[in-house]
């Protein structure tokens, strides 16, 4: 098809306490006898937002371990879990960061697919549509509220099941949950939008729908870091609606050099998306000049500091590991660098990069 024809999410309910309309958004949706599965961002546990779940009998309260970025082997636990000791169940809602949200998605879809959600790391693979499924955001900006991804870490490599299948079926935009977030935190995730604005309005691949989108969740995010002097209540809804604009330009495009460099870094080491891309963000100058030293304003004026030298003291099997991960990223790289990038983006050039991080 030349032309993609993407499947997006099915409903947006957003608005400050909208997250407390769920109860009605999901009783259509139960099926007789069959719970609800609330799968919360373990941050989450013991604070008052678990007293506002939506629990009926029988229904199950799930705390997501999100100290390290989903793997496979832990959707397929969960899945199980639940196949095991709930049979059939009526919907899945992950309420909490990209990981969350993430972990929901692939649960939702291995409650009906068979096999281990290794076997779907790809494009269209997924053969079953999951279980009714609610994603409601507690950080903003990895657009995976809107995306039809998971990203998943398998036991060969890090790759989401992409598929018409993935988006949420329902989302709950309340700005109101990501109030509190941690600022350094807050500003992993939102620089993951901006990092998001950038690739996709610099990239190759731009069209009019990615520009529109993706100017809008630019602007949104230049005031909350930039221009505004305090966080307030409306920088919880603009950074809010940035992630969601941010996720649909690149829906329609795709991300470039700072995603595909910290891909092989979250491979070997673990680092986590949002502070990955910032920690290659913050050495990009070659290739996003203005919008680096943009994002180092954005970075004093918040007073955050980006990790260095996390390379250091690796050894060369070690470094060809990064570089393999992230010359697998096809699509990223010619999006950011054209359909010549292989000469542009050299091994050598690329373990420079490395060295630098
Ligand atoms: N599916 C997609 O399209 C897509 C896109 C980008 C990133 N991702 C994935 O998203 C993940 C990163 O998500 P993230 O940056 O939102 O972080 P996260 O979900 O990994 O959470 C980071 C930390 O913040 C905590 N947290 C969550 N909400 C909080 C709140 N309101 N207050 C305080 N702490 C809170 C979590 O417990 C965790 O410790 C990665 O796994 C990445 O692969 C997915
Ligand atoms: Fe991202």
């Amino acid at each position: 098809m030349k032309f993609r024809n993407f499947k997006m999410v099915g409903y947006v309910v957003y608005g400050r306490g909208s997250f407390d309309q769920l109860d009605e958004i999901i009783s259509p949706q139960r099926i007789n006898g069959a719970p609800f599965v609330f799968l919360v961002d373990h941050f989450f546990e013991g604070k008052p937002l678990v007293h506002r779940i939506p629990q009926k009998a029988g229904d199950r309260i799930l705390f997501a371990d999100v100290s390290n970025e989903p793997k496979t082997s832990y959707v397929d636990s969960i899945a199980k879990k639940l196949k095991n000791e709930c049979g059939k169940v009526s919907g899945i809602v992950g309420i909490g960061g990209g990981s969350t949200m993430d972990l929901a998605k692939a649960v939702s879809l291995m409650m009906s697919n068979e096999g281990s959600s290794a076997d779907y790391q790809g494009w269209d693979l997924v053969t079953r549509p999951g279980v009714y499924k609610v994603g409601i955001p507690t950080l903003s900006g990895t657009g995976a509220e809107v995306s039809r991804t998971t990203v998943l870490t398998g036991p060969t490599k890090k790759l989401g099941m992409n598929s018409d299948f993935t988006p949420f079926d329902q989302i709950v935009l309340d700005p109101v949950l990501t109030a509190n977030a941690p600022v350094n935190q807050r500003f992993y995730t939102g620089m993951d939008c901006y990092i998001h604005c950038i690739e996709s309005l610099q990239g190759t691949y731009l069209n009019e729908f990615s520009k529109s989108y993706g100017e809008k969740a630019l602007q949104l995010c230049r005031e909350v870091f930039l221009e505004k002097d305090k966080w307030d209540e409306e920088s919880d809804d603009q950074l809010m609606m940035a992630s969601y604009a941010g996720g649909m330009s690149i829906a329609y495009s795709q991300v470039g050099v700072a995603h595909a460099v910290s891909y092989g870094l979250s491979y070997l080491l673990g680092t986590k998306h949002g502070v990955g891309n910032c920690i290659v963000f913050d050495k990009l100058e070659e290739y996003y000049r203005d919008a680096v030293y943009e994002f180092k304003k954005m970075e004093e004026k918040n007073k955050v500091e980006i990790p260095q030298h996390i390379t250091k003291g690796l050894n060369e099997e070690q470094f060809d590991t990064m570089i393999n991960v992230s010359l697998g990223m096809k699509p990223l790289w010619e999006n950011a660098l054209g359909k010549d990038w292989e000469k542009i983006m050299t091994r050598d050039k690329l373990r420079m990069l490395y060295e630098r991080l």
